[in-house]
């Protein structure tokens, strides 16, 4: 069954297709053996590369010392933690099923190898796949096809990347962030690949050696399949009769925070937007949608007029024929699922990468340019298109500071949700647009 699950694997890579499906269950029962199998001063934890070495070999410093993931279990003992847990009615949150499948390598007692150690948090392995079948082949000089056929995770494809990142930074059928955990203190979970790809930080260097083993990725390829992934995982949790309601009210981490957040004496007139729907509604957050649709423009203009159209009539299912929500969430879905594939393959010309650019820009500046969610993703967008322009040489030094600085003043314009103002963003905005075109 594990070779023939293999073997479906190894076909999928084969027609360039990632079925993520496929790849879980080839890592479904392989041990995961700790990140004290991976952290040797020969393999990953070295100062210096080790000799003959593909990679640099300090992944497990960069790692222990600058990742997040690194800690990811003990925030679960802090303060904030021990809080929400009280809040949420559970003696603590370090022994939590619910919490820790998100903030550990969470796997059954019975996939966990001699080394392995719950508190190492997001470890290796839970992004490289339990390591039991491949820790052989690939410190014998393995070729990277043979350790993917072992079971490494293809973490350098944008597709199954995405699915890797999402099942925690967004969730899925098993865990999922939801109002009652934000309401006892959660973070808002904000997620763009790229962008936190490179912020994890990378521990990777992606050199001609990197590229001849794994082939070559860019950063807009990276944006656009998250963008459809996080649109797809969206659509699931709204369709799941688990997460996409609550009692009498639908699941509110699915709308817009602000939309429900706000100080509302302040407000003399209804807040425009490009939802089309009535004053005092509820938006679903759409801001992986409207993304995804700028992206869709460039690869399929027929898929990104039915994500316009299907995400509008999905909108209105919150203000009228709320029976209507299952089938146009599911529309939404497909549409997703589709463009997945194209975006993880598709090459941007320069001029498609400003015009691109240019398109974002207009979104973060249009009707909803009020809404947080927008912003943030709009920013995140225009710095994978930055990162893009940068390792393909289309930004001279001058160029290169000049943008540089118009996107940390932009990250800045909305640096605090409680303060956020939508015309200090689009200032910013405009500014952005001229240094990348000065
Ligand atoms: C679906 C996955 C998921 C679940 C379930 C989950 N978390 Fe998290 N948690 C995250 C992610 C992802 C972040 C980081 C968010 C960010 O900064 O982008 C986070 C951040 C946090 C933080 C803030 C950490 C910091 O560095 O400030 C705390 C505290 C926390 N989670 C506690 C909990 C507790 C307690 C539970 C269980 C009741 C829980 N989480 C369940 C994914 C999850
Ligand atoms: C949060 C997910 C995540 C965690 C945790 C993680 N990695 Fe990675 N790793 C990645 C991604 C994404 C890449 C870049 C894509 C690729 O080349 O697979 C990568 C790349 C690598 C590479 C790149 C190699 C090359 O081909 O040049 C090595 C080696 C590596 N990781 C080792 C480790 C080690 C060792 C640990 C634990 C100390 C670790 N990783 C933890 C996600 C992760
Ligand atoms: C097993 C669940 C899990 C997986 C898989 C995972 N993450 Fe995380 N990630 C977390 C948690 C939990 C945190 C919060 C840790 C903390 O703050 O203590 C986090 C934090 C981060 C942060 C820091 C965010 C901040 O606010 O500073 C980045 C960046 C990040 N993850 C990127 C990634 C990327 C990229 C991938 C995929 C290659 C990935 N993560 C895969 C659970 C996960
Ligand atoms: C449809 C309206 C609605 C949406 C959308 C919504 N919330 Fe809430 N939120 C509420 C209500 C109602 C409460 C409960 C207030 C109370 O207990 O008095 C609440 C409570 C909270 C709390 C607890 C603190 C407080 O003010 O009571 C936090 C934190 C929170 N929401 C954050 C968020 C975040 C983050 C999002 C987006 C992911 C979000 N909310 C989306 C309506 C909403």
């Amino acid at each position: 069954m594990a070779a023939l699950v293999r073997g479906a694997v190894l076909f999928a890579l084969a027609i360039g297709l990632m079925l993520p499906s496929a790849i879980a269950v080839a890592q479904n029962n392989a041990q995961h053996l700790g990140v004290a199998s991976c952290s040797g001063s020969n393999c990953h934890g070295a100062a210096e590369r080790p000799r003959g070495s593909y990679v640099p070999g300090n992944e497990y410093i960069i790692w222990s010392t600058r990742d997040k993931h690194r800690q990811a279990y003990t925030v679960l003992q802090g303060e904030r933690a021990v809080r929400m847990a009280r809040a949420l009615g559970y003696p603590d949150a370090v022994n939590q099923k619910i919490c820790l499948d998100c903030h550990a390598d969470n796997v059954p007692q019975e996939q966990r190898g001699r080394e392995f150690q719950i508190s190492d948090g997001v470890g290796c392995e839970a992004c490289h796949g339990g390591a039991q079948n491949w820790l052989g082949t690939h410190i014998s000089g393995a070729t990277h096809r043979d350790n993917l056929a072992a079971g490494l995770f293809p973490t350098e494809q944008p597709l199954a990347r995405a699915e890797k990142c999402l099942s925690c930074h967004f969730g899925d059928s098993t865990k999922f962030v939801d109002h009652r955990l934000i309401g006892a203190g959660h973070p808002r979970l904000p997620f763009e690949l790229d962008t936190f790809t490179s912020t994890e930080p990378a521990h990777y260097v992606v050199d001609r050696g990197y590229v001849e083993r794994k082939g070559r990725v860019t950063d807009l390829q990276v944006w656009a399949t998250g963008q459809a992934v996080a649109l797809y995982r969206r659509m699931d949790a709204l369709l799941d009769p688990r997460h996409g309601r609550r009692g009498m009210f639908p699941e509110f981490a699915l709308f817009d925070c602000q939309g429900c957040h706000h100080p509302y004496d302040s407000l003399h007139a209804p807040l425009p937007t490009g939802t089309g729907l009535g004053p005092g509604t509820a938006k679903l957050n759409d801001a992986n949608a409207v993304m995804l649709e700028t992206a869709a423009a460039r690869l399929a203009p027929g898929a990104a007029a039915a994500v316009n159209a299907h995400l509008a009539a999905l909108q209105r299912t919150t203000e009228i024929d709320p029976a209507a929500m299952p089938r146009e969430a599911q529309a939404l879905r497909q549409v997703a699922r589709s463009l997945a594939n194209e975006a993880a393959i598709h090459e941007y010309s320069p001029a498609e990468i400003r015009a691109l650019a240019d398109s974002v820009i207009a979104v973060g500046s249009g009707p909803d340019e009020w809404r947080f969610a927008h912003a943030e993703q709009t920013t995140m967008a225009l710095e994978a298109v930055v990162a893009q322009l940068r390792s393909s040489g289309q930004l001279d030094s001058r160029q290169d500071a000049a943008v540089k600085k118009a996107l940390d003043d932009l990250f800045a314009s909305f640096a605090n949700e409680a303060s956020f103002r939508s015309d200090n963003f689009a200032a910013a905005l405009r500014e952005f647009q001229r240094a990348l075109h000065g």
